[in-house]
């Protein structure tokens, strides 16, 4: 039987996110890298705050360190994300040229990023998150679709296929699965761009217990329908969905139904065509550092290893999912 999670899922990419810091720090957060993945996204330093912090100044420093370490291991590279309204350095929020300048300054920031990681990165999500939540309009009104139009998605992907024809080109956006009207606006928006897209990157943020499978396999099914190739790319499992504050460790009991939507989602991932697989990558690797324990403010244990790298159920549980 397999001895990690790469050598047993043998038809994709075992993905996970890593920062220079801790590659740098080295210790057990490589290791665990090294032994089990062979898939690297970078948690903040690919984004635009970090890559382009004033314009005309290029800071790929950070982003280099995962690039090389994954290129001394044997790992892919995630490009994670040119742009994304939540990682925009203030600059370019605030920038002062006209909208055709700002078009101007968007593609040369892709092309440049494109070309630096040429080779190196094997796929980028083009844009991250720009479907609103709940409202009526898709598109949220971020400064690019307020500058470029809401065709600015459109414009990205042929900025960046323009710049790296062999680059694997993702959309990516949260609540795919548990939302049906979002996932259907994710779609509508993937079907405007026609070949310029390659991917579909749903984030998987999602809990122990739900979304359900049938809302899962829908995002599956609706990215194979067309051709696409899908990334489960964020995926970690709310142990503690109900924000109980007062929970002060992961019940075995909670421990096991989080070790059973593991094996879920993997089963579903591991189900789809060979043409459709990319990566399923999750969103840490210990505990104690997701991002979700800030984000919430209670505890949890969303991910597959504890915070001494030890494997917990859910580790078990993506390897059941692939036998
Ligand atoms: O490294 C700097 C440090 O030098 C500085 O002193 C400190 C205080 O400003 O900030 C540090 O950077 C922080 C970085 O995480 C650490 O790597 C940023 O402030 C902080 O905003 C950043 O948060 C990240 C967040 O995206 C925003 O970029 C989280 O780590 C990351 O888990 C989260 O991931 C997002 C995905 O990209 C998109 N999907 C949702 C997901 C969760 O929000």
């Amino acid at each position: 039987n397999a001895t990690s999670l790469k050598d047993a899922a043998t038809t994709f990419s075992v993905g996970m996110i890593t920062r220079d810091s801790y590659i740098n720090a080295g210790g057990k957060h490589t290791e665990t890298l090294k032994a089990e993945f062979n898939n690297l996204t970078s948690e903040y330093q690919m984004k635009m705050e970090v890559m382009y912090p004033s314009e005309g100044n290029y800071d790929f420093s950070a982003g280099d360190v995962i690039v090389d370490f994954a290129q001394a291991n044997d790992m892919d590279v995630h490009g994670h994300a040119l742009i994304w309204h939540n990682a925009t350095p203030s600059w370019v929020e605030n920038f002062a040229g006209t909208d055709a300048e700002f078009e101007t300054m968007v593609e040369d920031y892709i092309t440049t990023t494109l070309e630096h990681y040429k080779g190196k990165v094997r796929s980028w999500d083009v844009v991250n998150e720009a479907l609103e939540d709940g409202s009526g309009h898709p598109l949220r009104n971020s400064v690019f679709r307020q500058k470029m139009g809401d065709d600015y998605v459109k414009k990205c992907f042929q900025f960046a296929r323009n710049a790296d024809p062999d680059v694997i080109l993702f959309y990516n956006d949260y609540n795919m699965a548990s939302s049906p009207t979002k996932r259907e606006a994710m779609f509508n928006l993937v079907d405007g761009l026609g070949d310029l897209i390659d991917g579909v990157g749903a984030q998987m943020h999602i809990s122990y217990n739900g979304p359900s499978a049938a809302n899962i396999q829908a995002v599956a099914d609706g990215t194979v329908s067309r051709n696409l190739k899908l990334h489960f790319a964020e995926l970690d499992i709310r142990a503690n969905p109900e924000e109980d504050p007062n929970v002060s460790s992961l019940s075995t009991t909670r421990a096991n139904a989080q070790k059973d939507k593991f094996k879920e989602v993997v089963q579903i991932y591991n189900a789809i065509p060979l043409d459709n697989k990319f990566a399923l990558t999750t969103w840490g690797v210990r505990d104690n550092e997701s991002w979700l324990l800030d984000f919430w403010g209670v505890p949890d244990w969303p991910l597959m290893f504890d915070e001494n790298y030890n494997k917990k159920p859910a580790y078990t549980g993506f390897l059941e999912g692939l036998q």
